[in-house]
């Protein structure tokens, strides 16, 4: 591969082979044509790569393992993918005939040694852009050390002077990391007029510091997250003595002796349990027990029954109902959901049976599940939440969740839960009405100071808070050049709205914290939640428990899926009960 300058390409790429090399790494080469006047790849350099389809919304950096010329306007590339994440995640999926997205090659290149022999170092998938930077050398005119924790994988083309492999298990070659087999004696003895080096931070610092001491110059290709590769978002930049650089523009290769490396990283946290005994999921809340803290939101799972057939509902910690109010509604006309790519837009409109039918009919099948059962109440006046709560305060319904936040009738809903004034009133009207019925309120995310609104509805008698209900959003019918709901605004949810919801329930939790133990009362989050892992950030910003909407519509068996991730990573974690896990994450 030639050093002249290169400029990238954003193309589709056709994957012409795909291999296993090792666990969780996969082999891709992928083929595609190059452009009139673009120079070849250079070594060090990456790809943003991206698999089609994909769930993800950005490319990943990957490190060019091998790259050559097949036509003069073809070229193909390999690279070596580990799967950390989703985005890499699709990639190791790929097979010969998939197809990626394909922007590059970016970055700088390793410069080419002044007097060798040089020293090579790539530890795990670092291996793969020096392994590409070996080839650019002369045979035998390196030595070449690569540390894995495992096995070995990327060395069939290095001919090298010599090959050291080191593995954290010894399964090959010297068993220990990197300082078992390069020191600053090597370095010294073996007189390498350079070092270059690509893998884990930790790796790369030690390299580093031997060189410093050695006095051989050295260069480390960095790794950082990016969105675009091209030098514009700014995400990726590290510290250096010369100031931020950016990963990717002017890097990856820098000068050792110019990176400064973060402290160390803080212990990852862990949970009490050492004795392998099963994590208790159970939670209480307002004086009810729940199996586990996973409850169907209100609206997305009818009255349990809808879903019998399909789901585990069984399972379930809580089932919410719909929106109930006095009198039955038979809600909004029009458009009444619009999928947007994150989520969906809904605008129902609060059709619900009525109170009064609801305690007749579908209470009982609710009550006869194992899942708390919770009443969602809502109204258009203080007098028609206060008319309903006294109708389920003569019932057998475990809870109420008041809801002052749906954001899609003309009277009540979420008019209520904007001002804390507002939200107070009919807070302290319901918790009269209902005096022994343990009481959560569910807040709109839509209020100009929701925690306002939260503490004025504790204050008010509330014994518990769930948030958040849905994100006023617009959709437009570019057709009609019309708005797609008949009433303008809906209601988003879904994954768009995960990390609004998560920051509230956070900041909520926070400032419940600053509170005497005796005053703060639990907050169950919910907002976008579809996966295990999003739970346990919610739990772990402090939620109690949390809820499950949308997620459902999508794969009916989702909750199932969350409660056994959590009991998982408990497990894994040594987290005991979800008091050990609830508010890790909150720094204060
Ligand atoms: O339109 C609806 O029925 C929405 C209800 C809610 O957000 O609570």
């Amino acid at each position: 591969m030639a050093c002249s300058e290169s400029h990238p390409v954003y193309t589709h790429a056709a994957v012409t082979a795909a291999s296993n090399v090792a666990s969780g790494v996969r082999k891709l080469t992928v083929s595609y044509s190059v452009p009139d006047g673009v120079s070849p790849i250079r070594p060090g350099q990456f790809f943003m790569l991206k698999a089609e389809p994909s769930g993800t919304l950005l490319c990943r950096p990957i490190s060019v393992y091998h790259a050559e010329t097949v036509t003069p306007d073809t070229a193909a590339v390999e690279f070596l993918i580990l799967k950390k994440g989703t985005g890499t995640g699709e990639l190791c999926t790929l097979e010969a005939g998939g197809a990626v997205t394909l922007i590059g090659p970016v970055g700088n290149s390793f410069p080419q040694p002044e007097r060798g022999p040089v020293c090579i170092v790539g530890g795990g998938i670092g291996v793969a852009p020096v392994a590409g930077f070996a080839e650019s050398l002369e045979k035998e005119t390196y030595d070449f050390y690569a540390c894995f924790k495992t096995g070995s994988y990327g060395l069939e083309r290095i001919s090298a002077r010599t090959l050291t492999v080191t593995t954290d298990d010894g399964s090959r070659g010297v068993k220990g990391m990197l300082p078992a087999v390069l020191t600053v004696r090597t370095l010294r003895e073996k007189n390498y007029g350079a070092v270059y080096a690509c893998g884990p931070e930790p790796m790369l610092a030690y390299v580093r510091d031997i060189c410093a001491e050695a006095d051989v110059p050295c260069y480390l290709s960095m790794e950082a997250r990016m969105a675009c590769g091209m030098g514009a978002c700014l995400g990726c930049t590290i510290a250096t003595t010369e100031g931020n650089k950016r990963c990717c523009a002017d890097g990856p290769v820098f000068p050792g002796s110019i990176v400064r490396f973060p402290l160390p990283q803080e212990a990852t946290r862990r949970g009490s349990c050492t004795d392998g005994a099963e994590p208790d999921l159970s939670v209480t809340i307002a004086g009810v027990r729940f199996a586990n803290p996973v409850i169907a939101a209100s609206g997305t799972f009818g009255y349990g029954g809808e879903y019998g057939e399909l789901a585990d509902v069984q399972s379930l910690g809580g089932i919410c109902s719909k929106g109930l109010t006095l009198e039955g509604r038979p809600g909004n006309s029009g458009v009444r959901l619009h999928e947007t790519p994150a989520g969906v837009i809904n605008s129902i409109g609060l059709e619900n049976p009525g109170i009064p039918h609801f305690i007749a009919h579908e209470l009982p099948q609710m009550l006869a599940l194992k899942p708390v059962a919770i009443a969602n109440l809502s109204g258009s006046s203080i007098e028609t939440y206060v008319k309903g709560a006294q109708l389920l305060a003569g019932t057998d319904v475990p809870m109420i969740e008041l809801n002052i936040s749906c954001p899609n009738v003309k009277a009540g809903g979420m008019a209520f839960g904007l001002d804390p004034c507002s939200a107070a009133d009919v807070t302290a009207a319901v918790r009269k009405a209902a005096p022994r019925t343990p009481l959560i309120v569910k807040l709109s995310p839509n209020a100009p100071d929701v925690v306002a609104v939260a503490h004025a509805v504790r204050t008010a008698g509330a014994d518990a808070i769930s948030l958040i209900n849905t994100v006023q959003a617009i959709a437009i019918d570019i057709e009609k050049a019309r708005p797609v709901f008949a009433n303008v605004r809906a209601g988003l949810s879904g994954p768009a709205v995960k990390p609004l919801a998560l920051r509230l329930v956070y900041d909520l939790v926070q400032s419940m914290n600053r509170l005497p133990q005796r005053e703060r009362i639990p907050v169950i989050g919910l907002g976008g939640i579809a996966t295990w892992q999003d739970a346990v950030e919610f739990i772990m910003a402090g939620a109690s428990a949390v809820q499950v909407g949308t997620a459902t519509f999508a794969d009916p068996l989702c909750m199932k899926h969350i409660i056994e991730g959590i009991g998982n990573f408990m497990r894994r974690k040594g987290y005991r009960s979800l008091d050990e896990l609830r508010g890790a994450a909150q720094t204060e």
